[in-house]
């Protein structure tokens, strides 16, 4: 049987048995505690804790799993997994573990064909219950009915919450696979004996204090491994050859040029690269992004250890896309998420491996270093500390640093680094610790007997409604009064609680003289919508009907700015491409905040047409409809699903004009027109791959042109210019500032240490003080300005013959210049500047007070200036 036949004739054999098919639920649980979706029962939580009712007691799923307890030992068997898919099937305090035994066992021996003599049968120790239903229900031998303790039988998805005795069924692969000692049995750590299917009995809510309170109902919660009954059926040893993983495997092999098989650390590596390939292409399609917290640094550990077990099997170049296409190959048909982000995932892939081979190259400059300082102190092992930051910064493998310390010398201490990643773990699971679920809230005992709230805002701005629960500082109350603060539960209401990006409605629930004024809408627990305020006047009790009224202006612009965030993200795919994603948005009345997916900076050129585009939309004045309809139809549709969002069976689909089509639980206009105006205000980069835009729509955008217009009038006037010769201006300010400072760090750089007062010191006696010198290299009107303080220290009468080399031509330069004093006395600039100019093949000239040349031979400039001494007789 292939592992598609097995998830098929899995759902169908309890489809006939009154179980409804419900989808996978997404890797990225709807609860905040928990990191992952780590079992089939993840979604149904709160089902089980008799919080949520979905309207069916039988169910069955196929799970996607990720599980990151157990990273450190795939690879090393072949029956672990990151990422895994979990069969099972529910019941919602309707059947219990007669049934719950009996169709695991009919499925195993009849659809599945296993041999009975094959099967064996785990419970828990003081279980007498279930061994009784396997014994005299099912029929199973009695020593085939082994009794574990907690550790293997008694299972709950956290520290506290549903959980139960649990039963397990291992099939025997025969005596020759496995460790072969007479103490092998079910329970034994090597591959003989495969646990494949576990049956909780869920019967408990485990509370904070560890006691165990009987659960509402009594519950059933299974999970079949697919992979391990896939290998089961196909009579292979691990999970690894398998259908469709040895298809992954397999492209380890041809990458690699190394077989499954050769040798046991290459299969490691070979098993690593399928199963890691797997998670992460998953883990991405479910809007997990690479990162260093929470669920984007499992991604990112899964495919750094990817990578660098890609090293290790010697593929030197960039690889993961290749085993990323065979992942959505294989696996996108059950799973269309796959495909629908094969983009994304393509180049997050692509763009994680380019950065982690720039830190392998730096993590081995780390240990290079670490190395030569134990060298230069003498010692012979290397400190444990340093294996550990390279384990845990560069993604180094212990046996990686170990390996490269032992080729120059040097032994690792194991004990220090055992002990780094020790404490490590340690802070891990203390933080694990924190996350435990609250439920048990003051809104949960409201949500379960008054419902979910009705929305009635897509249509509607007031309506009249009845209080069903009221909570003053986290307590359920009957009643508040005016002055307190508290939260309002309405049986339907107008008022929109934050979700997708849109943030909740303000606006007021009022009664005769009673008045409480809402500041914001929540959803308190899951479909439960909390009017969050104060009450002003009056007061309140459950049972009382109120007017609720939203703020409607201000809801008129969030409408704005969410339709608005759909045609940009339309806008944004068509001009950068299909693997831009909405990663997150923010709709407020003000403003819209939108972050998306892509690898590159956004050019000017790129931004203005995007926002071009959106425009042309608008004013197109699209019809934009809001409806529901069911997800299957909505796929069918094409509809696009938001990047890493849940959504039930009935979903909400937004459309605008024939081009955007999204799931959207949003408030919207009814025409694109009604935006007016859209302009974006920044873009920059949140994150790696991740941009953000910042926009405004009408009454915003308005504002937001006439400021720029009035900064530009008054540029404008400051320039002394047209509002459009600006640019043009400014521009040219800016060059000649930038000219001026060039000419003063020239002046710096090339005059340094000289001064040109200091010149008059050395001033000739022609009758009156005359300069006559070379001087560092400046412009001719840097000349100018040093005869300019030459004259100030030599009074009335005075005169300079100033020879200099322009800084950036190198070409000679001469200066003559005499005060009126000077030229009474007969000093003549223009002249003598003709007269010495042919020294320097130059010529030039001016008046009796200033003259300048400029020649082409810098070394005449002595003679020029030997030339002019004569001519003043001061030679
Ligand atoms: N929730 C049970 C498990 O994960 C079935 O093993």
């Amino acid at each position: 049987m292939k592992s598609a036949d097995i998830r098929e004739s899995f759902l169908s054999f309890f489809e006939s048995k009154g179980a409804k098919r419900l989808p996978s639920s997404s890797l990225v649980p709807d609860d905040p505690s928990l990191l992952l979706t780590s079992a089939g029962m993840v979604q149904f939580k709160p089902v089980f804790l008799g919080a949520r009712d979905i309207g069916v007691t039988r169910a069955t799923t196929c799970q996607k799993c990720a599980r990151t307890t157990d990273i450190d030992i795939i690879g090393t068997t072949g029956r672990h997994h990151s990422f895994f898919e979990m069969l099972g099937n529910f019941s919602f305090g309707d059947y219990f573990k007669s049934e719950a035994c009996a169709w695991a066992y009919e499925y195993s021996t009849d659809v599945l064909g296993m041999d009975p003599d094959r099967l064996w049968f785990s419970i828990y120790e003081d279980d007498d219950e279930a061994e009784a239903v396997w014994r005299d229900e099912v029929g199973v031998p009695q020593d085939r009915i082994v009794r574990m303790g907690a550790k293997d039988n008694f299972w709950s998805a956290g520290p506290t919450g549903p959980c139960g005795p649990c039963s397990e069924l291992y099939y025997d692969q025969g005596p020759e696979v496995g460790c072969g000692l007479d103490t092998c049995a079910p329970g034994c750590d090597c591959d003989r004996f495969v646990e494949y299917w576990n049956l909780v009995f869920m019967q408990y809510d485990r509370q904070d204090d560890g006691t165990l309170e009987p659960l509402p109902k009594k519950n059933i919660d299974t999970g079949m491994g697919l992979e391990r009954v896939a290998a089961i059926m196909q009579g292979v040893h691990t999970n690894f050859e398998t259908d469709d993983l040895r298809v992954l495997v397999a492209v380890g092999e041809g990458l690699s040029g190394v077989s499954l098989g050769a040798a046991e650390k290459t299969d490691v590596s070979l098993r690593i690269l399928a199963d890691h390939a797997r998670a992460v292409a998953f883990l991405i399609a479910d809007g997990v992004l690479p990162s260093n917290e929470g669920r984007g640094y499992v991604l990112r550990r899964l495919l750094r250890r990817a990578i660098r077990h890609g090293r290790l099997l010697g593929v030197d170049d960039a690889f993961m896309v290749q085993l990323i296409d065979t992942v959505i190959g294989r696996w996108g048909t059950p799973y269309p998420e796959l495909v629908d982000n094969a983009e994304l995932i393509r180049g997050i892939v692509a763009s994680e491996e380019e950065r982690f081979s720039a830190t392998l190259r730096q993590g081995l400059a780390f240990l290079t270093e670490a190395m030569e300082r134990a060298h230069v102190g003498g010692e012979t092992v290397l400190d444990g500390t340093e294996a550990f930051t390279l384990h845990d910064t560069y993604g180094f493998p212990y046996e990686l640093t170990s390996e490269i310390a032992a080729e120059s010398g040097l032994e690792v201490d194991h004990e220090a680094f055992e002990a780094a990643m020790e404490a490590q773990r340690e802070r891990g699971r203390a933080a694990v610790k924190d996350e435990s679920w609250s439920f048990g809230s003051a809104f949960d005992e409201m949500a379960r007997t008054a419902g979910a709230t009705e929305f009635l805002g897509y249509g509607a701005d007031e309506a009249e409604s009845t209080v069903v629960g009221i909570v003053v500082g986290g307590t359920s109350v009957e009643r508040i009064e005016a002055g307190q603060e508290g939260e309002v539960v309405l049986a339907a209401t107008p008022f929109y609680a934050e979700q997708g990006g849109q943030v909740g409605d303000t606006g007021v629930l009022s009664a005769d003289d009673t008045r409480f004024a809402v500041s914001d809408t929540r959803f308190a627990v899951p479909g439960l919508v909390a009017h969050v305020g104060i009450l002003e006047a009056g007061g309140i009790s459950v049972g009382d009907t109120v007017h609720a009224a939203i703020d409607v202006m201000r809801r008129e612009r969030i409408r704005r700015n969410h339709t608005a965030t759909h045609i940009l993200h339309w806008a944004l795919r068509r001009i950068l491409g299909d693997h831009v994603r909405q990663s997150g948005s923010l709709v407020a009345p003000e403003r819209l905040r939108f972050d998306f997916t892509h690898f590159e900076a956004i050019s000017a050129e790129q931004l203005h047409r995007i926002e071009e585009m959106a425009n042309h939309k608008i004013m197109e004045n699209h019809q934009v409809l809001n409806y529901e309809t069911s997800l299957a139809t909505a796929r069918e549709m094409g509809v696009t699903a938001l990047f890493g969002e849940k959504y039930g069976e009935i979903v909400r689909v937004l459309e605008v004009g024939n081009f955007s089509k999204e799931l959207c639980g949003g408030t919207h206009v009814a025409w694109s027109s009604e935006i007016g105006l859209l302009k974006i205000v920044s873009e920059g980069s949140v994150g790696a791959n991740l941009r953000r835009i910042e926009a405004v729509t009408s009454f915003d955008a308005l504002a937001y042109t006439d400021r720029v217009e009035a900064e530009l009038g008054e540029a404008a006037s400051v320039l002394k210019v047209g509002r459009f010769d600006v640019a043009e201006r400014a521009g040219a300010l800016v060059k000649r500032v930038k000219d001026l400072e060039n000419a003063a760090q020239r002046a710096k750089s090339h005059l340094s240490g000289f001064d040109p007062a200091s010149l008059a010191e050395g001033a000739l006696d022609a009758g009156y003080p005359v300069v006559i010198a070379q001087v560092p290299d400046i412009t001719a009107a840097e000349m100018r300005g040093v005869w300019d303080v030459v004259r100030t220290r030599l009074g009335d009468s005075a005169a300079a013959v100033i020879a200099s080399k322009d800084p950036e031509s190198g070409a000679p330069l001469l200066l003559a210049a005499g005060t009126p004093g000077a030229v009474e006395a007969g000093f003549d600039a223009g002249s003598l500047i003709k007269a010495i100019a042919p020294r320097i093949k130059g010529g030039g000239g001016g008046r009796r007070e200033m003259a300048q040349a400029g020649g082409k031979d810098a070394s005449g400039i002595e003679a020029a200036l030997s030339e002019a001494r004569s001519a003043l007789g001061v030679g």
